[in-house]
């Protein structure tokens, strides 16, 4: 038996070099099911938590066109959730198991929801730098190993695309604006930057899965190299919109191509990872709510669902 595990283990490892694809039905180490199961989870999660923040501005957009655009935003993030929730179902887990360990806080999701959307101002910096970023990871993911996760991100990506460019354009009206309104997307850009670079995760020193993550090629880049395509593609972004990175170690290294930039507030990251940001309670009490709320939208779906079925029984009985 021992021989035989050591042979699959080999050969599934031979096929991830190859760059092959493993599918639902194929043979897989249950570490690589579990990691999956993991991180495609909290992915989902992080869409459907990640729509509390932007909803709660959809009733106060400034115009209609720009309401219009939120709207179809958050909603795109609620199908990419579904979308995720369907792609973790191929490994196994129900997605009530999924929804459940969401809502009783067991479960992860990405620590940028857990900062409040003061001004409308944020509306711009999550889609600029939340959505910027999920891109850079997300462009990533449409070449991971998991055929099923790669190809739902093909479809996130694009829509992706819409959400960090909508933020954008709001940037870029508020910073050529009024002084209070450059004032307000500066002071956006204050309260996101260092939150989404923690998106990308811990350093890579001190993550505890990437290097496996790697070798099965789940990531094709590290966090930090991540990381650091997001802060050299963004900061000329802000030049443009003349808004300051809020980091004083920002310097371009001619040598390595690149922006050097500040220290990471790790502790910050772990609190809010491990609950304690200024939102989490907020956000599992909204959701846990929504939970609630629609139990009885899930009841009325339910029963016509059985009726159908009795009348398909009866018709062919
Ligand atoms: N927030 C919360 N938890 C985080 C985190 C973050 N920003 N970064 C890392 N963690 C957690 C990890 O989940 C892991 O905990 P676990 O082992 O209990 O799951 C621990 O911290 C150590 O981190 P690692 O780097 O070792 O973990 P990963 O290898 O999983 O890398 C990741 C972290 C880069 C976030 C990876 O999980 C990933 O790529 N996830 C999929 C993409 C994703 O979730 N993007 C975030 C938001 S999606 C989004 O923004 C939607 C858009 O439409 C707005």
């Amino acid at each position: 038996m021992e021989n035989k595990s050591i042979n699959l283990e080999k050969e599934f490892q031979a096929r991830i070099d190859r760059g092959e694809n493993i599918e639902a039905k194929d043979w897989m180490p249950e570490k690589y099911r579990k990691t999956h199961i993991r991180q495609i989870s909290q992915h989902a999660h992080s869409e459907v938590v990640g729509m509390l923040p932007e909803g709660n501005w959809i009733s106060r957009a400034p115009s209609l066109r720009r309401k219009v655009a939120l709207l179809a935003k958050v909603q795109d993030e609620a199908g990419h959730g579904l979308y995720l929730y369907s792609a973790a179902e191929t490994l196994g887990i129900s997605r009530d198991e999924l929804v459940e360990q969401l809502l009783e806080g067991t479960a992860k999701y990405s620590s940028i929801f857990n900062y409040p959307t003061l001004t409308w101002a944020d509306m711009g910096a999550v889609g600029w730098l939340v959505d910027g970023a999920a891109i850079i990871n997300q462009v990533m993911l449409t070449k991971t190993s998991y055929g099923p996760y790669a190809r739902a991100m093909v479809r996130i990506c694009k829509e992706e695309s819409f959400h960090q460019r909508q933020g954008y354009e709001i940037m870029l009206a508020l910073a050529n604006g009024t002084d209070a309104q450059k004032q307000m997307a500066q002071d956006a850009l204050n309260r996101f930057w260092w939150p989404s670079l923690m998106m990308f995760g811990p350093r890579d020193e001190d993550s505890p899965n990437t290097e496996q993550s790697m070798k099965w090629k789940i990531k094709k880049k590290t966090n930090d190299e991540l990381r650091q395509q997001f802060v050299d593609q963004t900061v000329p972004q802000a030049d443009i919109l003349g808004l300051t990175i809020p980091d004083p170690d920002l310097k371009w290294n001619d040598e390595n191509g690149g922006y050097d930039f500040g220290e990471i507030d790790w502790d910050e990251f772990w609190d809010v990872v491990k609950g304690n940001g200024p939102c989490n309670r907020k956000r599992m009490e909204d959701r846990n709510n929504a939970w609630d709320n629609g139990a009885w939208v899930r009841e009325a779906a339910l029963a016509h669902a059985r009726k159908q079925a009795e009348q398909k029984i009866s018709k062919t009985a």
